[in-house]
């Protein structure tokens, strides 16, 4: 099975089922100051998963670009990926709702839909395939519909598995927002006859391939699970494992990792099959590097939010070529593989060909920069030890533990905070100068300092737009607004290159080569604040993407199917100040918003500034 293959029968399947296929949206989330990355198909749906209509109606199906950070430890075994595809069909509302509200499918359809594909479709044995669902607990209580629904299709009780909420609840994406039971189906990749499934159990032989959330409860801010207004089905099949499982082959052999494998081996002049660990790690982080910097949105390295994940994968693919005696650069040739894998599905790699490279080079540079100046300090430090005591012919023949020479656990860590020096390098060269110290101690130390540092990004991720309350809704009408006034103050090539709400403040990145003048300032505030006194209405219309082109409305055309979208307005009729696609939500009226204040304006990278916008 190919990854080509699988998107087609997979879309196929949902689009004879009366699902209209969706484009995969950017990898950075819309509005959305609760996560950096879209980690799932429904992240970009969540306003339509809370209400909001979508234009190409209610039973939707797509491929997601995604992106998951919080395993990134874990690359390198058999089944965590940095960048992965996933494959999903959604039913916004249930034709049951007593409200009446959709007509979508719920739980039955759902699941017999997956079985369907999962048995005709994909042919595999149903002997090796188990499933599991919600147990119940205080927030709601044991899924027993999806439990008989398992078994109506001759699944035997022993196969389907009751577990807790860690193992069978699922979302939200962010903090808030949709999320609900879910049913998760695994796959048996061991050899003979498999084992009983048990809870917890996603890096043994069972492996799971597909998850069905049922989406009726939006969880708060304050940590409570209310009904959703509207109940939704949500699923998730990861591509890549899917295709492994199919094949019974190592996730990074597959056609989508393969070449790329295939490069380093080149390039290092060694083989996979002795340096699996590395060489996973260097593929997966090049990868996920290129697909963030080909993104519509274009992150480049930083040392904040999107940037700084990209910044570490590049670095931490450095470190570990490092590992397999790779020294010359790399980035820019593996690139090509990676480019050469997507170029169709995602043809904004291929756009952004030069970009990527570029970035890549120079990110690649700079850590080799700070790599050398690191050594030189460990140097420094060697030194030091060696000039204090002379070691004896027979200390030195002894093994690593007890070896005379140690670096102090606090220098160990001023080498890795103050100069950037990688931990597993700082080894590497105390291995090879038979240099030790208290490993535990330093490890204590970085602990300390990274907790330290989370607390304090934590706190600028609150909230979200899921949570929608009517302090984001503002904010984000507010935005369209800003962008639309930018454009008559500074000019049209003022493009939106990012936005983080919160229910205070609005950070809005925009295309610009200079500073703002006190008068641009001045200017813009003026505008906009003209147009919340003049009450507009702000209003949507739903049209196809060729429509919205042609009455010029603002933002992200390179989708790949011929999609209707929504066109929010600000303004009457026949005379409007902004017309932007866009899924929403916004409020109705823009006197709704009080008085607008840029609070702050600054450089965010060459050519990118970010202001920072309230509302008082
Ligand atoms: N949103 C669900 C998941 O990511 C389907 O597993």
């Amino acid at each position: 099975m190919k990854a080509d293959e699988l998107r087609d029968k997979y879309l196929n399947f949902f689009k004879k089922r009366g699902h209209a296929v969706i484009s995969s949206a950017s990898l950075v989330p819309e509005n959305d100051p609760s996560a950096l990355f879209i980690s799932a198909g429904m992240h970009p749906l969540v306003p339509f998963l809370m209400g909001e209509k979508h234009p190409l109606g209610n039973k939707l199906t797509s491929v997601q670009k995604c992106i998951r950070t919080g395993d990134i430890e874990e690359v390198g075994d058999d089944v965590h990926l940095t960048f992965f595809e996933m494959l999903g069909n959604w039913s916004l509302g249930d034709p049951k709702d007593p409200r009446g509200v959709g007509a979508g499918y719920f739980k039955k359809e759902a699941i017999e839909m997956s079985f369907d594909f999962l048995i005709n479709e994909l042919k595999l044995p149903k002997d090796r395939l188990a499933f599991s669902v919600f147990e119940g607990d205080n927030d709601a209580s044991f899924d027993k519909e999806a439990f008989e629904i398992w078994k109506n299709l001759g699944i035997s009780e022993e196969n389907i598995k009751k577990f807790p909420k860690k193992d069978n609840w699922w979302g939200p994406a962010g903090e808030t927002g949709p999320c609900g039971p879910d049913t998760e189906m695994f796959f048996w990749t061991g050899e003979g006859k498999p084992k009983s499934l048990t809870t917890g159990d996603n890096k043994s032989e069972w492996v799971e391939i597909w998850n069905d959330v049922f989406m009726q409860y939006n969880k708060t801010r304050e940590g409570n699970f209310e009904p959703l207004r509207q109940k939704n089905v949500d699923t998730g099949m990861g591509l890549e494992r899917t295709i492994s499982v199919i094949n019974s082959e190592d996730i990074f052999l597959i056609d989508t990792f393969k070449p790329i494998i295939e490069e380093i081996e080149k390039l290092s002049g060694k083989k996979y099959s002795e340096n699996k660990k590395e060489m996973r790690i260097i593929a997966d982080h090049i990868k996920a590097s290129v697909m963030i910097l080909g993104d519509e949105k274009g992150i480049i390295p930083s040392n904040t939010g999107q940037g700084y994940v990209l910044r570490r994968l590049i670095r931490r693919a450095v470190r570990y070529t490092k590992m397999i005696g790779m020294s010359e650069n790399f980035t820019s040739k593996l690139s090509d593989s990676v480019i050469k894998i997507y170029k169709d599905v995602y043809p904004e790699v291929k756009k952004n060909e030069d970009f990527i490279k570029r970035e890549l080079e120079a990110e690649e540079n700079k850590f080799r920069k700070t790599l050398e100046v690191g050594l030189k300090e460990f140097e420094k430090y060697a030194q030091s030890i060696v000039i204090n005591r002379n070691i004896s012919d027979e200390e030195k023949g002894r093994n690593l533990y007890s070896a005379p020479k140690e670096l102090p656990a606090d220098s160990v860590f001023k080498l890795i905070t103050t100069f950037g020096y990688p931990l597993e390098l700082v080894i590497e060269e105390m291995r090879e100068r038979e240099i030790i110290t208290d490993l535990d101690m330093v490890k204590a130390l970085i602990k300390k300092h990274q907790d330290l540092s989370r607390t304090s990004s934590v706190g600028m991720f609150k909230g979200g737009l899921a949570d929608a309350s009517v302090e984001s809704r503002k904010y984000h009408t507010l935005q369209h607004l800003i962008l639309a006034t930018m454009r008559i103050v500074l000019g049209n090539h003022i493009e939106q290159k990012g936005s983080n709400i919160t229910a205070e403040r609005l950070r809005f990145d925009f295309s610009h080569p200079q500073k703002l003048t006190d008068e641009e300032k001045n200017k813009i505030e003026k505008i906009v604040n003209e147009q919340i006194q003049k009450k507009l209405p702000v209003w949507f219309e739903e049209t196809s993407l060729d429509g919205a082109k042609k009455i010029g409305a603002t933002g992200v055309f390179e989708h790949k199917y011929g999609e209707r979208v929504k066109v929010y307005f600000i303004g009457k009729d026949s005379d409007n100040f902004s017309k932007e696609i866009c899924g929403g939500p916004h409020i109705e009226n823009l006197s709704e918003l009080g008085h607008f204040k840029i609070a702050k304006e600054e450089s965010v990278s060459a050519g990118v500034r970010r202001i920072k916008a309230v509302l008082e």
